[in-house]
């Protein structure tokens, strides 16, 4: 049954009687306005690119769960990361996929002072000096179950992974590696791959710690970037962080500080903006976002599909983290983002 609305009961109030005058589309009225009262704003600067490599010379390969993200050798990336650098993105941070039969129980591959992601920062620092190198320090990439510790009778094992990482993250800063980012959330890392790095006189490279890494399913398409999609053996939340905790976010957030993290990384992004909120107002620290390959094969798919606009998703996502209080944000769509940046 339709109920008849009676218009003299809709509202007895003019709307200036309601507000009292006060009107919030009046800043909206015009272009000129809106753009001067944006509060935040996005600009090159806030862009780390994150990239894969393979091992190689003038290959690239697509990855068919990130459309127009590939995989590139040494040689190729130099070039992209070249352009990447003219675009004014500050930073590039690298992540492997070797072969599997260089992935073992323990990772080792990650103590070859030589291996895919070494030669890689020192043909990137060589060639184009003026873009930050941010390298992983973690072992999945190298592991042969495709965890990021050390696996002993179905247990990531975490001070023997530690010592590992430790050692890696000083081999990556010998390479010539800007900043170490590890990603594996096992405890007492930060603390430990500090002082492995000044001993050896890298006082100068900085720690970017992935302080809360959640146990995501935001990571699938990564998994078929670097490989490991059919490698891993159960799941990674012995070690990374539930979902549904904010509070251990940031004791986690916390502990890394403490023990010399130069900046925090939040990561997935936008699931969890409401963390990087509160670590922002906890600590004061440059805070980053991984917006994580989820993050962006879902903007990519929809716009493929005609759903949603594209460009303006992603624009739109990427200034949601600058709202949210980050200093920067990885993202694969840091070279799209960073054209459009450089064209308005
Ligand atoms: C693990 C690592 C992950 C990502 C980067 N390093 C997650 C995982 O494999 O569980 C995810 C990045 C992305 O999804 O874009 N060390």
């Amino acid at each position: 049954m339709n109920r008849q609305f009676d218009k003299t009961m809709l509202s007895r109030r003019t709307v200036d009687e309601i507000t009292g005058g006060r009107r919030m589309r009046r800043n909206r009225k015009a272009d000129w306005t809106r753009r001067l009262v944006q509060e935040n704003t996005l600009s090159v600067n806030d862009l780390i690119w994150p990239i894969f490599l393979i091992p190689g010379h003038n290959r690239r390969e697509q990855i068919e769960a990130m459309p127009g993200v590939d995989r590139m050798t040494a040689d190729l990336a130099v070039r992209e990361v070249e352009k990447a650098a003219k675009l004014g993105i500050t930073a590039i941070a690298t992540f492997p996929n070797i072969a599997n039969d260089m992935r073992d129980q323990t990772g080792s591959n990650i103590l070859q002072a030589d291996n895919l992601i070494n030669q890689a920062t020192r043909m990137i620092k060589a060639q184009v000096p003026e873009i930050g190198v941010i390298t992983d320090v973690a072992l999945d990439p190298f592991t042969s179950h495709g965890h990021d510790g050390i696996l002993r009778d179905g247990i990531i094992v975490n001070d023997e992974t530690v010592a590992q990482l430790a050692e890696a993250a000083v081999l990556q800063a010998d390479a010539g590696a800007d900043i170490i980012a590890p990603s594996d959330m096992m405890d007492g890392r930060i603390g430990a791959i500090r002082e492995a790095l000044d001993a050896h006189g890298h006082q100068d490279v900085g720690i970017m710690s992935y302080a809360t890494k959640f146990a995501s399913s935001f990571y699938g398409p990564y998994r078929e970037a670097i490989g490991t999609q059919g490698l891993l053996k159960g799941d990674k939340r012995t070690y990374y962080i539930d979902p549904g905790n904010t509070d251990e976010a940031v004791r986690e957030a916390a502990l890394d500080v403490e023990e010399g993290a130069d900046m925090l990384m939040v990561k997935p992004g936008m699931p969890y903006l409401d963390i990087i909120w509160r670590l922002k107002e906890a600590f004061g620290m440059p805070t980053f976002a991984y917006q994580v390959s989820g993050e962006y094969s879902m903007i990519k798919a929809a716009a493929q599909n005609g759903w949603i606009d594209g460009e303006r998703a992603m624009m739109e996502s990427l200034l949601s983290f600058k709202r949210a209080g980050c200093d920067g944000i990885l993202t694969y769509f840091a070279p799209e983002a960073a054209q459009i940046l450089n064209r308005s």
